[in-house]
């Protein structure tokens, strides 16, 4: 699939920018052919099968992820099984059940089941005891429980690397894919934990889906660089007040998904 690539930055480079010689662009226009491929779908084709040399081409790219003191803290489970498949989906099912029973709404029009019919999928773990690899007081201290507390946030960071290193091998074999988390869905993440035998020291973060797009695929909206870039210091252009984010949830909640956060 040939998608084009973004257009030209609208500022241009850094105006304090040096001319230097053209860089080879090839692997560049390459790697944006992939990031522009990649695109979230939540419904697949479930007759593409996908085959284990898929799934070892996309761990290879998740492996070579950046990670905080390099501690490589992820794991990826494979799931071949359809009865596993199934189990999957239908935990996924109740915890979205249960979240729109407390009244929170969020994601409530998003068919959790579908993950049944993915024929690709696989269950990110992370190992947060390899925190203990940053440096750290070790006394337990307040201090020392900052300190800890940030480095969980490094693993997680670092998890969450190599995972979208695997969307992104996912869509340059041609498929699409759905990250879906299962951060703080503690009884889901128990019932999987059993489910796949995961060590109660191991915590499971998110699933991965990926196939062929069952029809058309979105492509949702994205800053452009102005929005998102300052050169130096920052530019309060980009800065949105609690009112300006409040307003766009609305839109959000509307469904106005294509609304540009401005
Ligand atoms: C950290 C993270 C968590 C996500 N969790 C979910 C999720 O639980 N359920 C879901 O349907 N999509 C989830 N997504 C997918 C996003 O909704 C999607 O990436 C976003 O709407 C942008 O669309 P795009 O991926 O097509 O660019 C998640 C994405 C990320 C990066």
């Amino acid at each position: 699939m040939n998608i084009a690539v973004a257009a030209p930055l609208p500022h241009g480079p850094s105006p304090h920018a040096s001319a230097g010689p053209t860089p080879d662009r090839a692997a560049y226009d390459a790697l944006m052919q992939v990031m522009a491929q990649r695109s979230t779908a939540r419904r697949f084709d479930p007759l593409h099968k996908i085959h284990d040399e898929d799934y070892r081409l996309i761990l290879d790219a998740a492996r070579l992820a950046p990670s905080g003191a390099n501690t490589q803290p992820w794991q990826f489970i494979v799931i071949t099984s359809g009865r596993m498949r199934e189990a999957i989906a239908e935990q996924l099912t109740n915890e979205q059940r249960q979240r729109a029973a407390a009244g929170q709404g969020g994601g409530g029009t998003i068919d959790y089941g579908a993950v049944e019919t993915a024929p690709g999928l696989m269950v990110v773990v992370a190992d947060f005891r390899l925190s203990w690899a940053f440096p750290g007081l070790m006394n337990g201290t307040e201090l020392d429980q900052r300190y800890h507390a940030n480095a969980e946030r490094v693993i997680l960071q670092s998890v969450a690397a190599a995972t979208t290193a695997a969307h992104l091998a996912a869509a340059s074999l041609g498929f699409q894919s759905w990250w879906i988390s299962v951060l703080g869905q503690e009884e889901t993440q128990a019932a999987l934990h059993k489910l796949l035998g995961v060590p109660a020291d191991l915590t499971i973060t998110d699933l991965m889906a990926f196939g062929r797009a069952a029809g058309p695929v979105t492509r949702r909206w994205k800053k452009s660089v102005a929005d998102i870039a300052s050169w130096d210091q920052f530019d309060m252009a980009n800065f949105r007040s609690v009112a300006q984010i409040d307003a766009w949830m609305a839109d959000v909640r509307r469904g106005t998904f294509s609304k540009k956060l401005k």
